[in-house]
Formats: structure tokens, sequence, C-alpha cells
């Protein structure tokens, strides 16, 4: 292929060079898929506002997130299993993010340790948790993104259980893949793969392997998340980790306003907008057309951030319409990663940024901090109303 341009690019060589059940693992919902799907074509559906003959010289995308200064209003978003995508995957996109300024998010389920990133990426990143019965190993948790310079934990509340994803199953995923029939049959056809994943000893989950006792298979994310997540987490469980970490709190998952107003009383510094890219409760509203409600409700008390469908920076700046401070990009880099390695995140990060210049200038701004409802067809209202239209 030649240069890619787009995210869908980068999604096309991703395919062509991931394993298969590694591929399936990003690219899939839960269950039909429908909240999955929603999440990318309800973008789509809103219109933006042309605007002509305005000044459209010195732009600026710069922001902040979480009180942090961003580059754009852009995160990595933690996604579970980034290093097999491509050897040593999550260092790869938090170099990648650093040098673009932008906050990468490690996930409690990456294959690269915390440790790793402090030690061969060197800059603060964020970390991402999920709360497990064994308390004592997430007080470990804790410590341990304290020590390796964390400077704001996301917790995601929205997968005490997981959602089935059909492919997984029918694939068989785990990490590293079992050496049946099938799986070497298809690994024959990655050799890139193969080789970078040869040359590292990074194969497992390691913020976990090693640091639990009396756990002999770590291989498997379902079976893991099914053993050892804690069904029964709930508000106070969110309070006694804010008092163990004790500093910027996120919370990931958010899709109801009710929902959304306890978060903001919890203390918390910000929120998610998100279904967790479709994977978890299909029939769930896009995150799209769940955000405006949400903002009505907690926007002035609680930093509202989003994720879920982002492929483009128009998506991007369609969310900071409808009232998102920030945004996050999970399948959108994973592509890219699996494409080109840190290359293929910087290209994403690249793209993404020229889109959302490129647009917000078309739409007659030159600060990224000003856009709200006015560069939107009908506004806010305009774009709700053909958010729910069939
Ligand atoms: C884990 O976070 C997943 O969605 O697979």
């Amino acid at each position: 292929m030649a240069q890619p341009l787009t995210i869908e690019d980068l999604r096309i060589l991703a395919k062509r060079r991931v394993p298969r059940m590694f591929y399936d693992y990003a690219d899939s919902g839960a269950w039909t898929e429908g909240t999955y799907r929603a999440n990318e074509t309800d973008f789509a559906k809103i219109k933006l506002r042309q605007r002509i003959a305005v000044d459209m010289t010195d732009r600026t995308l710069e922001s902040t997130m979480v009180g942090q200064r961003v580059a754009m209003p852009v995160a990595i978003a933690p996604t579970g299993m980034t290093g097999m995508q491509h050897a040593d995957g999550e260092i790869l996109a938090a170099r990648a993010a650093h040098k673009a300024g932008v906050p990468f998010t490690l996930s409690t389920m990456s294959i690269c340790s915390m440790e790793d990133i402090a030690n061969h990426v060197g800059q603060p990143f964020w970390f991402q948790l999920y709360v497990m019965k064994d308390r004592e190993f997430i007080a470990r948790l804790i410590q341990r993104a304290k020590a390796a310079g964390v400077t704001a934990l996301m917790l995601t509340v929205d997968l005490q259980i997981l959602g089935q994803r059909h492919k997984d199953i029918r694939n068989g995923l785990s990490a590293p893949p079992k050496p049946t029939l099938a799986n070497l049959i298809n690994l024959a056809t990655k050799p890139r793969w193969c080789l970078k994943m040869l040359d590292t000893p990074r194969r497992q989950f390691g913020n976990i392997v090693g640091h639990v006792s009396g756990v002999a298979d770590v291989s498997s994310l379902s079976s893991w998340t099914s053993s050892q997540f804690d069904p029964k987490l709930n508000w106070d469980d969110v309070k006694w980790i804010k008092d163990q970490w004790g500093g910027k709190l996120i919370l990931k998952g958010i899709l109801d306003p009710e929902d959304a107003e306890i978060a903001a009383q919890s203390g918390a510094d910000a929120l998610i907008v998100s279904n967790h890219g479709g994977r978890q409760l299909d029939g769930a509203l896009s995150s799209i057309e769940a955000l405006p409600a949400i903002v009505d409700q907690v926007g002035n008390r609680i930093e509202v951030l989003f994720d879920g469908g982002i492929r483009s920076g128009q998506d991007i700046i369609k969310a900071l319409a409808l009232g998102a401070h920030g945004t996050f990009i999970g399948r959108a880099f994973l592509y890219g990663l699996g494409a080109m390695g840190e290359k293929g995140v910087t290209l994403t990060l690249d793209i993404i940024r020229k889109e959302l210049d490129v647009t917000m200038a078309l739409c007659g701004l030159r600060d990224v901090r000003n856009v709200d409802e006015r560069i939107l067809a009908g506004g806010r209202e305009g774009a709700i109303r053909r958010l729910s239209a069939a």
C-alpha cells in the first residue's frame, strides 16, 4: 500500500500484518456488534457548519486534560493486549504519544508492565485499573503505579463481567497464542510479527504474571476476568480506590446521566462517556448519542471526556462541539501499531491532528478551546435530532 492517509488505510494494513486472533480482538464488539458499529456510524449523522472568509492564521490545538497540558485534546485509551498487536506495543505507543504531546494510558491487561513503561519510556503516563476480588493485589497495583510515575488513575467501572465477543471464543484468544494447528498456520502468514515477537521477552500479561501467587493460568483474558474481576464492584469501592490512590482520578465507562450524577458527587476529577468501544452492553446507546445528556447533567461540575468510534479529527471536533472536554482513541491507534509499530502510532496521531486542524479552520475557528455547538449544523439540537433519526 502507498503511504496510508486515513485510519481506515491503517486498519487494512493491520489486518494483513497482525495474527487473526489479535486483530479480531481489537476489531470486535459484544454480541451482534450493533453498539460497536453505531459508535462509528452515528458520527457520520452529525453535520458541520462551513464558514468562509475567516482569518485562519495562527491556529492552535493545545488544550488540557485532567489538568495536564496536551498538544491536542486527544489521549491514547487503555486497550488490553496491546503488546500482541505488535511486539512491545505499549512501549512503542507510549513513546509515540509522548513525542506527539498527548497522554498515554496503560491498561491493567497490558502485555508490557507499568515498570516496563517507566524503564523504557521514562515519561509520566496514566494507568487504567480494573477492580479484582483480591484487594491486596489492587492496593499493590496502585502502589506500583505511584512508583512507576503514573500521574492519573483511570478506574474502569463498566466491566465487572465481560461482554461476550464471539470472535474471541472462536479464535481461542490467549497470550501468548497456543500452538494449535490453526494458530500455527495463521502465524506462518505473519512473519514480520513473529520475528519481532520472538525477539522480545514480553508475551504475557506483564502487570499480573509474577505478581499474583496461586493463579495458574493468566493467559486467557476471559477466564482471568470471570475468575478474578469483582462482580460486586460498587461506589464504596470507588471511594476506597480514591483514598488508596490520592491523586487525579478518572472514571471510565459512564453512559447514563444518573450514573454521571453519582460520578460527579464521588470526588473524581473526570469521567469518560464510554460504552467500552461497544464491547460490553450490546444495544446500548452509541457514545456520541449518550454524550449531550451527560454534559447537561454534570458538565459544569466534573470534566467530561469521551471515547467510542473516533476514527478521524472530524469525529473529535463533533465530540468537542457536543461538550466533551477531551477525547480518547483506542482502535485508531491499535491499527497504526499493528500496521507499522511506533511509526504507525505516530502516523495515527499525525493523521488525526491534521484532520482536526483543517476541520476546525474550515468551521471558522482558530483555537480548539473555542469549539462549541456553533460549529454544528442546526447547533446542538440539530445534532441531537439527526442522531435520533432512524
Ligand atoms: C478489555 O478491556 C476488553 O475490552 O477486552
